[in-house]
């Protein structure tokens, strides 16, 4: 079967990071349909800077545009700082608001935090601003630490359900 190229971003860089251990878990569970690959350079990207937002673009921008604009969709799992989202992952993203990657572009986003509302309510409306197809494919798990074991298993009946019920509206949208 011809998997589906997704690009995948975790919010946190942190190395036993719970987000990243649910792209882990998603790469498993649907291996035969997707092959994900995961962006490794969120915190080598430059600071965001309207004056340097022109060609050419820095090379980690670039970098990431070329990988998005490969990627058949994009999964974003992000855990909530602070009420709000990653500095990070909002950085890189700002980086494609002028660039238009995300346009029209299948979005699975997947905050996973210890309660996430801010930072996927304020993450959904800057997808949603840049575009991005998101509206049907997207999951706030709270008590994010607790759903998930140590080799990767989503153990919660309920979320395994909703990432299932998600996982096909994204997989039917990137089909289309
Ligand atoms: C600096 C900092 C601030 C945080 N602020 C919040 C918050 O506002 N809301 C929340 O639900 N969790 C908050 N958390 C908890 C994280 O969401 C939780 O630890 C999550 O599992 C981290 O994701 P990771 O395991 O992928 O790194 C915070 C964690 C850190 C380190």
């Amino acid at each position: 079967m011809n998997r589906k190229k997704i690009l995948a971003i975790s919010g946190s860089t942190r190395i036993n990071s719970i987000n990243s251990a649910y792209i882990k878990a998603l790469s498993e569970l649907y291996a035969d349909r997707l092959e994900i690959f995961v962006y490794k350079d969120l915190s080598g990207l430059p600071h965001f800077n309207p004056d340097h937002d022109i060609e050419p673009a820095p090379e980690a921008v670039a970098d990431l545009r070329k990988q998005l604009r490969a990627a058949d969709g994009v999964l974003i799992c992000t855990p909530e700082y602070a009420m709000g989202v990653p500095g990070t992952l909002k950085n890189a993203i700002d980086w494609t608001v002028s660039s238009c990657e995300f346009s029209h572009k299948p979005v699975m986003l997947i905050t996973a935090a210890s309660m996430g509302e801010k930072a996927h309510e304020s993450l959904l409306g800057t997808l949603k601003i840049i575009e991005a197809n998101v509206a049907e494919t997207n999951l706030l798990i709270p008590y994010a630490k607790t759903k998930i074991s140590t080799d990767t298993k989503i153990t919660d009946a309920e979320t395994l359900g909703k990432i299932k019920e998600i996982m096909r509206i994204f997989i039917e949208t990137i089909g289309k």
